[in-house]
């Protein structure tokens, strides 16, 4: 089984895995032997959290982490993803990518004989959403029926991958974007009356337990940056805005952040409300979750 969305866990995987990560955060059981198989991590961008997550968690497991940048490997000199994907297979137990476009991912999967972990695409961030997933339930001790408003751009692999891990908990939705950045396709199969998409970041965050934002301008979107910058400048995350929240609300960010841009510096320093740092270390966590199940079958 690969993990490409969050739409290949059923609720209760999801549940499951959260489970597991926090018992390896409250209990920690690191492996004292390695188990002699290994894990590759692929990355075609930058990484901080999801590269060092994977790597850590790895060691925790007992696993032999390979991290491979991109270009550094025959990929750059055109080499078929597809072959890529048939010579891995034979040297470790799992492949985790992080890729431009999620038809490479796709691609990798179906050629790939190990399971294949979506490490950020275009279209989608899994492991972050189990992450966030994580740090709601956290604080709250519950995700169903909690009011969790993404405000910024509602088509970014984060706020998609949230929206599907949300809705399959039975969280209420709410996406607040231009109208020319919708949510993925599989977003509004997977959500149905769940999701409510609005123009309106104040409509979006009225009563919201959970406000989310990502950075305006992704990975591989360069050459849009000045466009998004300007649709999305009236989706800051403010003090203003956040006065319309739920008063427990909690604020959250998949970081790395773009100072001053989609959320102002007293709303993300705020100890009281702001979860960021929380969510990072979890990031750790549900990778140890992850790599037990695909990759170690526990
Ligand atoms: N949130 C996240 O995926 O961060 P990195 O790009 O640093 O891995
Ligand atoms: N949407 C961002 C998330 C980074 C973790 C990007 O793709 O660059």
């Amino acid at each position: 089984m690969h993990l490409l969305t969050l739409a290949d866990y059923s609720e209760g995987d999801i549940r499951r895995r959260i489970n597991n990560a926090l018992d390896h955060k409250y209990n920690p059981t690191p492996a004292s032997t390695p188990t002699g198989e290994s894990v590759a991590l692929i990355f075609m961008k930058p990484s901080t959290r999801t590269r060092v997550s994977l790597e850590a968690a790895a060691a925790y497991l007992g696993l032999h982490p390979i991290y491979l940048e991109a270009r550094t490997t025959q990929l750059s000199r055109g080499e078929p993803i597809k072959d890529f994907a048939r010579v891995l297979s034979r040297y470790v137990s799992g492949i985790t990518a992080r890729v431009y476009s999620h038809k490479d991912l796709e691609e990798l999967a179906e050629r790939s004989d190990v399971p294949v972990i979506n490490a950020l695409s275009d279209r989608f961030h899994p492991l972050q959403a189990l992450a966030d997933l994580m740090t709601i339930y956290e604080h709250f001790n519950r995700i169903s029926g909690l009011k969790i408003a993404f405000v910024g751009d509602g088509s970014s692999n984060v706020a998609n991958s949230l929206a599907i891990g949300a809705c399959k908990l039975g969280a209420e939705m709410r996406i607040a974007t231009p109208k020319e950045l919708q949510p993925d396709k599989l977003v509004l199969e997977v959500c149905g009356d769940r999701l409510h998409i609005t123009e309106d970041p104040v409509e979006a965050v009225k009563g919201a337990h959970v406000i989310y934002t990502d950075v305006r301008v992704s990975m591989g979107q360069e050459a849009e940056a000045e466009k998004k910058k300007q649709l999305l400048r009236p989706y800051q995350v403010n003090a203003e805005l956040v006065k319309h929240a739920h008063e427990d609300y909690i604020f959250m960010h998949c970081l790395p952040r773009h100072v001053g841009e989609e959320v102002t510096d007293d709303v993300f320093e705020d100890e009281e409300h702001s979860v960021v740092f929380e969510q990072a270390e979890n990031r750790m966590r549900t990778a140890i979750a992850v790599f037990e199940d695909l990759i170690l079958g526990i």
